[in-house]
């Protein structure tokens, strides 16, 4: 069974492309949801190597018999999907949510540390790791009031000392052996530290290039390995040809 984190390396390198293109259309016309995202993947797809969905999609055209269209037309695409739905519940619930996403296709969730392992996130992995799937974690967000919950010192007992709440998220990541770590690209001090603790064992995912502020060259130079571009790409005057700049640049920086 090929793990998501092998599959979406896979697809990198047959695309030289580390872009996931983050599928969030400024459509709110629901009928016509459809028929743009089709329209944006014909466009961009030869210069991506994943897609990310968001709520944002999901929730005006349901899952199944919705949403499901357009995680297939992804595969036929070659191209694996993500579903950025960042769970964050009690573990019977996270399970259902997770369960949904991956029956309908999804090759990865995102998810959120915060709820910790024990009843938390731990049946999401378990599910995943049965299925082939990936679990994404959220480690530092790329808005502006990201510090004040991943950004907060929080009191170690082990060792009596404080220590950064993303370091804590980093070492979590490596310990529940998660396909992809978030980091803001926004911030690429953070995503330097954060990789210090991760090295090779974790990919970061860096989301905030461009409509929020971020460099692709500073987030690669800095540790990352996946660009999520959103607004830069969809919004274009020519996605085509706005995500095959960007690759080429991404892709530049990566080697
Ligand atoms: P833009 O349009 O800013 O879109 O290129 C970025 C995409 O990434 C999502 N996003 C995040 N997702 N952690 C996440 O899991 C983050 O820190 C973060 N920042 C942005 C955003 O929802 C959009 O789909």
């Amino acid at each position: 069974m090929l793990l998501f984190r092998d599959e979406i390396s896979k697809s990198a390198k047959r695309r030289e492309s580390n872009i996931v293109l983050a599928l969030d259309l400024a459509e709110v016309n629901r009928d016509h949801l459809i028929s743009k995202s089709f329209e944006i993947l014909e466009e961009t797809a030869p210069y991506i190597c994943a897609v990310k969905l968001n709520r944002q999609l999901v929730l005006p055209l349901g899952l199944y018999g919705g949403a499901d269209k357009i995680v297939n037309r992804i595969h036929d695409f070659g191209l694996p999907a993500i579903m950025d739905c960042k769970i964050n519940d009690i573990g019977h619930t996270n399970l259902m949510i997770a369960a949904h996403y991956f029956d309908v296709g999804f090759d990865a969730v995102t998810a959120s540390p915060f709820v910790g392992w024990e009843d938390g996130l731990q049946p999401v992995f378990e599910l995943a790791r049965q299925k082939g799937k990936g679990v994404i974690l959220l480690v530092y967000m790329s808005h502006r009031g990201a510090s004040e919950g991943y950004g907060q010192m929080v009191y170690i007992s082990e060792g009596n000392r404080l220590s950064p709440q993303y370091e804590v998220f980093a070492r979590k990541a490596k310990l529940w052996k998660a396909d992809g770590a978030i980091v803001g690209a926004t911030y690429p001090e953070k995503i330097k530290a954060i990789y210090k603790i991760l090295k090779k064992d974790v990919p970061i995912y860096s989301p905030g290039i461009g409509s929020q502020g971020g460099d692709i060259k500073a987030a690669i130079s800095a540790g990352a390995t996946y660009l999520i571009i959103g607004r830069s790409i969809v919004n274009a005057e020519n996605p085509a040809e706005t995500a095959k700049e960007l690759r080429e640049i991404a892709w530049f920086h990566a080697k």
